[in-house]
C-alpha cells in the first residue's frame, strides 16, 4: 500500500525517483508525486492518476532539477485520489511522503488546531504528520522526528526533507517496510528492493523506530533514543531483469511463465537424498512430531494456498488443520494450545492482518512458522521459524508464482510431517517427493495450454457472473481460480463445493452461464461429473479442467482443458495454471489493466 522512495546523489533526482516509483507502482497507483531540492529550495510536482500522468505533467510544466528528494505512489486511505491529496505533503519547513496509516491523526490535528496550526489543505493523515513535524522543528531534524515518533500511532514509513537541510533526506520506519540502498556515492530509500535494483543491490533493512539520514551519498542511522546504530549491509539475490517485463506484455504472464523455475528454486535446497528436509529452516522431525493442531492463517491468495495445505496435511500427516482469514482470526479469540503450530503464509511478509496474527501468537506458547517470499520482511523476521519461498519479486498485483511456491512448500511440509509422524512410509515419502520434483516439468506443459485458454477466455468476457466448482482439493483450488478471475477481469465469480450447489446456489444457473469445473481428483471424478451434468442440464456453459486420461462424458462438457497427470495429491500445482491463464486472458480481452487492477494494490499494510 503506497510506495515511497528517496534519493541523494549525483544523478538527476527526478529521473531516479520516477524510475524507482515505476517499480513500486504495484503498491498503489491512484496518484504520484515527488519533492526535490532545486537550488536549495524544495520543489514539488504531484498529480492524481498514474505515474505516467506525473511524467506527462512534468514534461509540460518542467520537472524539479536537483540531486536530492523523495517520491510517492499512492493507494488512497484517507481522502479520495486527487491532486491535493497526493503526496508529498508539506508543513511550512517540512515535506514528507508516507506509506501506511496514522491511527491518531484526528487527535493530532485537534492538538495542532488548538495551537494555531490551521493550514490544512488535504484530507490526509499524512499532512497532519507534516504539520506536526513542522510544529516541533527547532532546527534539529533528528530530535524533531524522535519527538513526533513518540506522538504518532499506527503503521508507517516516512521519507522526510527539511527546507533548511538541503541535499539531505531523512527516513523512518514503524511497521511499514522501508529499505535504504547504498550505491557508490549515492543513497536511496524505498519501500521495496526492486525499486533501486537498477542502481544498487546493496541495502540496509531499516528496523522499527530507526531513523536513516542520507547525505553526501552515504547513510547513517540512529535509534529512537538518538543513539547511532551500525547496520549490516545486505545484498539482493536477484537482478534488474527480475523486476522487468523481459519481453512479456504484462508482469502477470511473465510470472506465470516463471513458475517452473520458482518451484525448482524453492524445493531443491529442501530435498536431501530424495527426502524432504526443512532443517535449514530450523524445522526438524522432532518439532514436526510435537504439534497437536495446526492453524494456517493468511489473506487472499495466500489463504487459498493454506486451504490446499489443509487437505494435504490432514490427508497425509493426520493432524487437524484449521484455515483462517487473518482479519477474522485476529479478532475471534481463537483457542491456541501450547503444542499448536500457527503457520502464517504471506508473499510480502508485510500484510497488516497477518502480522497482527503473528503478534497474537507470540502472546501464547504456540510456535509460529512463516512461509514468506520477501526476504527480511517483518513476518519472516518475527516468526519462530521461517521457510522462504524463492519466487523472486512478484510485481503483478494478482499473485501467481507466489501462490505456486506456497503450494510447493505446503507439500514439503506435509510430506516431512507425515513421515516424521509415521503416517507414511519412507517409500511413500520418497515417491511423493520424487513427484514433487517433477512438477516444474508438468507446470511447463500446462503453460503450453496458453492458446487454448486464450481461446476459451473469449467465451467468458461477456459473462456477468460465473461459478467455479470442485470437490476436495479441486474445491480448495477453485477458490483461487475464482479470486484470480474476479480481481483482474472484474467479472463476478464464486467458488463452490460441487456437492453443495444443489443446496441453494444452483438456482443461479441460467442459459449460457459459464461454470468452470475442476475435476482432477480421480477418486471424486464420478461425483464431480454428476454435478457438472446437473449444471449443464440447466443451461450452463461448462469448462472442465481434468487430467489427460480422465473419462468425461462428451455431453457434460462445452470446453475441455486437459492437463498433464501427476499424483492426485499434487494436481493443484498443475491445475492452477489454466485457471491463471483463463483469468489473465479474460482480463486482456476485456482491455483491463492486468497488472494494476482497479482499487487494488499489492502488500496490504493497512487493516
Ligand atoms: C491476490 C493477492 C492477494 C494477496 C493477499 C495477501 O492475487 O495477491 O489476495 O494474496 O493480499 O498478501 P500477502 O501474501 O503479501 O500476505
Amino acid at each position: 500500500m503506497c510506495g515511497i522512495v528517496g534519493y541523494v546523489g549525483p544523478r538527476d533526482c527526478s529521473d531516479v525517483l520516477v524510475s524507482a516509483l515505476t517499480k513500486l507502482e504495484y503498491r498503489g497507483y491512484d496518484s504520484a508525486g515527488i519533492a526535490v531540492f532545486e537550488n536549495g529550495k524544495i520543489e514539488v510536482a504531484k498529480t492524481k492518476g498514474r505515474l505516467s500522468d506525473l511524467v506527462d505533467k512534468m514534461k509540460k510544466e518542467g520537472k524539479p532539477q536537483g540531486h536530492a528528494g523523495i517520491g510517492h505512489t499512492r493507494w488512497a486511505t484517507h481522502g479520495e485520489p486527487s491532486d491535493i491529496n497526493s503526496h508529498p505533503h508539506s508543513g511550512r519547513r517540512v515535506t514528507i511522503v508516507h506509506n501506511g496509516i496514522i491511527e491518531n491523526y484526528k487527535d493530532i490535528k485537534k492538538f495542532l488546531i488548538e495551537n494555531d496550526r490551521t493550514e490544512f489543505l488535504s484530507d490526509t493523515d499524512t499532512e497532519v504528520v507534516a504539520q506536526l513535524l513542522d510544529f516541533y522543528y527547532d532546527g534539529n531534524p533528528i530530535r524533531c522526528i524522535r519527538k513526533v515518533l513518540h506522538e504518532i500511532r499506527g503503521s508507517f514509513a516516512l521519507g522526510i526533507v527539511f527546507a533548511d537541510r538541503p541535499e539531505t533526506v531523512y527516513a523512518v520506519r514503524c511497521e511499514s517496510p522501508l529499505i535504504v540502498g547504498q550505491g557508490k556515492g549515492e543513497a536511496f530509500i524505498a519501500s521495496d528492493v526492486p525499486a533501486i535494483i537498477k542502481y544498487t543491490k546493496d541495502y540496509y533493512l531499516l528496523e522499527y523506530g530507526e531513523i536513516a539520514v542520507l547525505k553526501n551519498g552515504s547513510v547513517s542511522f540512529c535509534d529512537l533514543h538518538g543513539r547511532m546504530v551500525e547496520k549490516e549491509l545486505k545484498t539482493a539475490d536477484f537482478d534488474e531483469d527480475s523486476a522487468e517485463k523481459g519481453g512479456y506484455e504484462h508482469f502477470m504472464i511473465k510470472e506465470i511463465h516463471e513458475q517452473p523455475t520458482a518451484v525448482k528454486t524453492t524445493i531443491t535446497p529442501r530435498i536431501e537424498n530424495g527426502m524432504p528436509d526443512l532443517s535449514e529452516c530450523g524445522i526438524t522431525p522432532e518439532i514436526l512430531r510435537s504439534f497437536n493442531n495446526i492453524f494456517i492463517v493468511a489473506c487472499g491468495t495466500a489463504m487459498h494456498a493454506g486451504m490446499v495445505g489443509k487437505y494435504v496435511i490432514e490427508k497425509l500427516a493426520r493432524v487437524s488443520v484449521t484455515v483462517d482469514i487473518a482479519s477474522e482470526f485476529r479478532y475471534r479469540d481463537p483457542l491456541i494450545g501450547e503444542n499448536d503450530l500457527v503457520i502464517i503464509i504471506s508473499q510480502s511478509g508485510e500484510t497488516a492482518d497477518s502480522k497482527a496474527v503473528l503478534n497474537l501468537v507470540k502472546q501464547t506458547k504456540a510456535k509460529s512458522l512463516a512461509i514468506v517470499n520477501v526476504k527480511g520482511s517483518s513476518i519472516a523476521r518475527e516468526a519462530d521459524m521461517v521457510i522462504y519461498t524463492h519466487a523472486g519479486p512478484e510485481i503483478a498485483v494478482a499473485s501467481t508464482k507466489a501462490y505456486m511456491v506456497q503450494l510447493s512448500v505446503m507439500y514439503l511440509l506435509a510430506f516431512e510431517m507425515a513421515y516424521a509422524k509415521g503416517k507414511i512410509t519412507e517409500f511413500e515419502c520418497r515417491n511423493l517427493t520424487e513427484q514433487l520434483v517433477k512438477t516444474p516439468e508438468y507446470i511447463e506443459k500446462a503453460i503450453e495450454l496458453e492458446y487454448n485458454c486464450q481461446y476459451i477466455s473469449t467465451k467468458l468476457i461477456t459473462a456477468d457472473s460465473l461459478l467455479y466448482i470442485g470437490r476436495g482439493l479441486d474445491y480448495a483450488l477453485s477458490m483461487e481460480g475464482s479470486l484470480k478471475l474476479k480481481e483482474i477481469s472484474y467479472i463476478h465469480s464464486e467458488s463452490y463445493a460441487a456437492g453443495e450447489l444443489k443446496h441453494g446456489t444452483i438456482s443461479l444457473i441460467t442459459e449460457g452461464m459459464p461454470v468452470i469445473a475442476v475435476a482432477t481428483q480421480n477418486s471424486l471424478l464420478e461425483k464431480t461429473v454428476s454435478n457438472i451434468k446437473e449444471v449443464k442440464a440447466r443451461g450452463a456453459m461448462t469448462i472442465v479442467i481434468c487430467d489427460e486420461f480422465a473419462e468425461i462424458d462428451d455431453d457434460a462438457v462445452d470446453f475441455l482443458i486437459r492437463i498433464p497427470k501427476i499424483s492426485e495429491v499434487l494436481m493443484p500445482m498443475i491445475a492452477t495454471v489454466p485457471m491463471q491463464l483463463l483469468a489473465y486472458y479474460t482480463s486482456v480481452n476485456k482491455g483491463n489493466d492486468v497488472d494494476k487492477p482497479r482499487n487494488l494494490a499489492k502488500s496490504v499494510t493497512v487493516e
